[in-house]
């Protein structure tokens, strides 16, 4: 059993809040791993999906968009988006709308969005992601 976590940053942001997801998952004794998008090649057997950008121009970074362009139906997979933002922060609700179209079954408290560098309270919001999809893998 594994949650795959899958993003794209620029600066580092969306990235320390994947890392905090996956601290949660394995807080529950689940095996995470932490994708970058370039890297992404595919599920390989996840028990849940996290998918993470930044927003940037009131979308998703590019190599997240080609990912979800190229997923495979989910099929009530879990999941879960997230990402940092300066001001409007769409990317995280545009990846959910997106994980849902393909038939993911979102759990609850995404998506997480952090403002600029995640705080404290935003880490363990991303622990607490972390934590929710675990729980759909026993
Ligand atoms: C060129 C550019 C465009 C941006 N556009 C948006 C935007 O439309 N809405 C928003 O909320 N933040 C926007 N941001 C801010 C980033 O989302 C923010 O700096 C974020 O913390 C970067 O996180 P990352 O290090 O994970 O990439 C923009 C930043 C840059 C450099």
């Amino acid at each position: 059993m594994n949650v795959l976590v899958v993003y794209e940053s620029t600066r580092g942001r969306t990235k320390a809040m994947a890392e905090a997801i996956c601290e949660g998952v394995k807080s529950e004794g689940v095996e995470c791993e932490v994708v970058e998008a370039k890297k992404f090649s595919g599920l390989n057997n996840a028990c849940a999906l996290a998918v993470g950008s930044s927003t940037r121009m009131k979308r998703t970074l590019p190599q997240i968009r080609q990912v979800l362009a190229e997923m495979e139906k989910l099929n009530g997979l879990p999941a879960g988006a997230f990402g940092s933002y300066g001001w409007s922060g769409e990317a995280p609700d545009i990846i959910s709308n997106e994980l849902s179209g393909l038939g993911a079954t979102l759990v609850d408290g995404q998506p997480v969005k952090a403002k600029d560098h995640p705080n404290p309270a935003a880490l363990e919001s991303c622990r607490e992601l972390g934590r929710a999809l675990a729980s759909k893998c026993s």
